[in-house]
């Protein structure tokens, strides 16, 4: 089946490239030549694991790029919408870019179905199936949200533990179950739905899930008062199968793309319809004033101030495995940092390149030996196994000050004899 992805981010890209792989055929649009140059020279604008490998195994074989709408859309049997869903001023999600995708393809595609991957509020489907009876098509909407985690995008694609649709008549259902037979024949659950229910699953699950890491964070806050332990709580906890062991690793607050953006938006929809989820917005308070307990925590270190002080920053990612710095609590922390009067020295293996858009005042070193060298501390900020694995007593005599701050708690304070070792939630 040919399919049209319009969109080719973190979301766009990846399933594009594996539907091709499991055999559809997949033409990838985006509006922006430059990521379609790149990925037509076997650039890749994002780093995925894996992903590379996969778009050249199918590259003009079952999967093209272009910037050509028209062509990307011909006969394609569903044209998929991946495009951003930024938060707007308000905390709602921008769907200006969904809007436009819509007013391009109905010029040249009137017969169809289109699916939204994007993630969207509840009820955009059924606003966009009243947006496009303006025009003169024919189309279905289909509701279609991805659960891919970045870092783990490809296996999460391969293998969902659940792909959901919401559709509004058998047509539509016919056509997902089409598009997902390869993964629908290993075993994979399809759940289908309505589309406002299939809106909801996607914001309730990251909802969910940033409420479970909020609640870690505060739970290792308490720990530290009152000297627990919080990597044996919650391993103690996650035992309880009505709990489970994921998503309770401590941290310096949850960043990223999605979550931040998805619980604003999950918080403005409650309000707008007056009846507020208190648990959400809780989370998001949480979360944010995370940041400022961080910084609290290395000032804590130097007498409450580290004006003058030059500090390593290890990770800008909103964590590891990907190079996204997106609402990255890092970013947020490094920046407090700065209007502190610190100096910073950081590296990350795979997002420096991101960073300094962002964060252009530390300076960017390009190893680890490197931005530890002359620091008076050491700041882990996100979770690369090469933090992990290095070897920081070797390298003992080249810091100024031995003091490690790790906000990801990846490390054992049993192996840094030369360091005072600071940590989340363990006393
Ligand atoms: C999330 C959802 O998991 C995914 O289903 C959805 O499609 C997109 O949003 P992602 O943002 O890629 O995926 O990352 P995830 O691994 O879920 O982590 C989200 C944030 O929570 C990160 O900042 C991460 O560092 C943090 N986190 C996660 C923790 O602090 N502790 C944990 O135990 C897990």
């Amino acid at each position: 089946m040919k399919l049209c992805f319009i969109g080719t981010g973190y979301v766009g890209l990846v399933s594009g490239t594996v539907l091709s792989d499991l055999g559809h055929e997949v033409v990838c649009y985006d509006k922006d030549p430059c990521k379609i140059e790149s990925l037509n020279k076997g650039i890749c604008p994002i780093y995925e694991p894996g992903l590379e490998e996969i778009i050249k195994r199918n590259y003009n074989i079952r999967l093209s790029f272009t910037n050509d709408l028209k062509k990307a859309l011909e006969n394609a049997k569903a044209v998929f919408i991946a495009v951003n869903t930024p938060e707007a001023e308000d905390g709602n999600a921008d769907l200006s870019f969904v809007y436009q995708a819509l007013d391009n393809i109905t010029q040249v595609y009137k017969e169809g179905t289109i699916i939204i991957k994007s993630t969207v509020p509840p009820k955009t489907c059924s606003k966009v199936k009243e947006y496009l009876s303006k025009f003169n098509v024919n189309l279905n909407v289909i509701s279609n949200p991805e659960f891919l985690k970045e870092g783990h995008a490809i296996k999460d694609f391969i293998a969902p533990e659940r792909i959901v649709i919401g559709a509004e008549n058998e047509d539509s259902k016919n056509i997902a179950n089409e598009i997902y037979k390869p993964l629908i024949n290993r075993g994979h659950k399809i759940l289908l739905t309505d589309t406002t229910t299939a809106e909801m699953i996607k914001y309730a699950s990251n909802s969910f899930l940033a409420i479970k890491v909020g609640f870690i964070n505060e739970i290792s806050n308490l720990c530290e008062i009152v000297g627990a332990n919080v990597e044996d709580l919650s391993y103690g906890i996650g035992l309880d199968s009505r709990i489970g062991e994921k998503f309770l690793k401590v941290g310096p607050g949850f960043g990223g793309s999605c979550f931040p953006k998805d619980i604003m938006a999950l918080s403005y929809l409650a309000e707008n319809y007056g009846d507020p989820l208190l648990l959400v917005k809780t989370v998001i308070q949480s979360n944010n004033a995370r940041i400022e307990r961080m910084v609290q925590k290395i000032l804590n270190v130097f007498g409450g101030s580290i004006k003058g002080r030059t500090l390593s920053a290890l990770g800008l990612a909103y964590k590891a495995k990907t190079d996204d710095v997106r609402s990255s609590p890092a970013i947020a922390i490094l920046k407090r940092l700065k209007e502190l009067g610190a100096s910073i020295k950081a590296f990350d293996p795979k997002a420096m390149q991101k960073a300094e858009s962002v964060l252009p005042e530390v300076k960017y070193c390009h190893s680890i030996e490197d931005a530890i060298k002359d620091t008076e501390c050491i700041v882990i900020l996100t979770e690369w196994e090469e933090f992990k694995n290095f070897d920081y007593e070797y390298y003992k005599d080249t810091v100024k000050g031995k003091v490690i701050i790790d906000l990801r708690n990846i490390l054992n304070k049993n192996s840094l004899n030369s360091y005072k070792y600071i940590s989340l939630g363990r006393s």
